[in-house]
């Protein structure tokens, strides 16, 4: 048992003002490219849904209404071309909070495991969220493309894993991994992948994939409209997957009172059920990492457009990702995040989130 109290971290994006000093002496003022929230609007259909789902009143149902969780079942068959329904799927309030509460929520389930595992460099929450829920997080080493090396995770560590995270297209690297290889590993190693597609639809040399190509069981896939219909500020999207498992996390959530509001879950429907908006934001992502991709050349800095996602990734000569921090500030105006945010191997490397326009710069 543990005895330590837990002390929360800093908030990761709070350490960032030196560099914004910086970026406030460009001519063109300060472009911070530093956080990952949308900019751009979410779709009108959704705005205008969210005043006429006439369910005020009562209370939402914590999976989601069946309306709610055969649009989101409904979505993903037609860009994944899976093949699940509306009883496999079950509302969440955003993907941070399944994230940060899965644990604890698996260990419930479990309570003879400890052990979360998740990629070395990886949208962070992953981390803390084992720790919110007294497990051991794990991270798991990543090959030259940013892709989970399954081979070396010890024989111990999957034995006590609660579950493996895996985010395909990755934050920040944008990497895809291997989906039909992850689903196997952890059906021969009887651990749960949990994969985390909330760029899915932002992939650039790819078509959309889903975890659940590969079947359900085993394994749940994690959707969210933050990104994929800049609906970050609603909080909305589901899980999908192995039966047994999603059932289990719909009953503890409801008694934990986790519910998407009636209103949102409207709008959500709507969102999903809106393909056309989602083709508009990814011109919109491909231009900017286009442009941005040319101005980073200009000053010298090789940078790849990324597998998916919308975020750049990439270091310089001098490894390390405060001063390319700090030069990216002073050259462009734009604030990044060193690659430290994202793990122990990645120091040297910084993460722009083209969320804004860099027109002019
Ligand atoms: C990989 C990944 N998962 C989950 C989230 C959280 O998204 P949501 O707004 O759905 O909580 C983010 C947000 O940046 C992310 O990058």
């Amino acid at each position: 048992m543990r005895t330590e109290p837990f002390v929360p971290p800093p908030y990761p994006f709070d350490r960032l003002d030196a560099v914004k000093e910086i970026a406030a002496l460009h001519p063109l003022g300060m472009l911070n490219l530093s956080i990952g929230a949308p900019h751009d609007p979410p779709p009108a259909v959704a705005i205008q849904a969210l005043a006429t789902s006439g369910n005020e009143a009562g209370y939402p149902p914590c999976v989601g209404t069946p309306a709610y969780r055969d649009a989101a079942a409904a979505w993903l068959n037609s860009i994944a071309g899976t093949d699940i329904t509306g009883a496999d799927a079950i509302a969440i309030v955003g993907a941070k909070e399944l994230v940060a509460g899965l644990p604890h929520w698996l260990r419930l389930r479990r309570p003879d495991l400890d052990t979360v595992l998740y990629p070395a460099v990886s949208y962070p929450s992953y981390e803390l969220g084992a720790q919110l829920g007294g497990c051991r997080a794990v991270p798991v080493p990543l090959d030259d493309q940013w892709r989970m090396d399954l081979s070396a995770v010890s024989a111990d560590d999957a034995k006590r894993a609660l579950c493996l995270w895996n985010a395909s297209p990755g934050n920040p690297t944008g990497a895809m991994d291997d989906l039909a290889e992850l689903a196997a590993w952890g059906r021969a190693h009887d651990v749960p992948i949990f994969s985390d597609e909330c760029y899915i639809e932002f992939t650039w040399d790819r078509p959309a994939t889903s975890m659940l190509e590969h079947g359900s069981e085993g394994v749940v896939a994690v959707h969210s409209l933050s990104k994929r219909s800049n609906f970050a500020g609603a909080r909305a999207g589901f899980i999908a997957g192995d039966r047994e498992i999603v059932d289990y996390l719909g009953k503890v959530r409801q008694h934990a009172g986790l519910l998407v509001s009636a209103p949102v879950q409207n709008a959500a429907i709507a969102a999903w059920g809106d393909p056309a908006h989602v083709a508009d934001q990814r011109e919109r992502y491909r231009g900017r990492m286009t442009k941005m991709i040319a101005r980073l050349a200009d000053i010298g800095v090789d940078c790849a457009m990324p597998s998916g996602g919308f975020y750049l990734w990439f270091r310089d000569e001098t490894d390390d990702g405060w001063a390319l921090a700090n030069r990216v500030a002073t050259e462009l105006g734009v604030v990044g995040t060193p690659g430290e945010f994202y793990g122990e191997d990645c120091h040297g490397w910084l993460r722009l989130a083209m969320v804004q326009d860099v027109d002019g710069r």
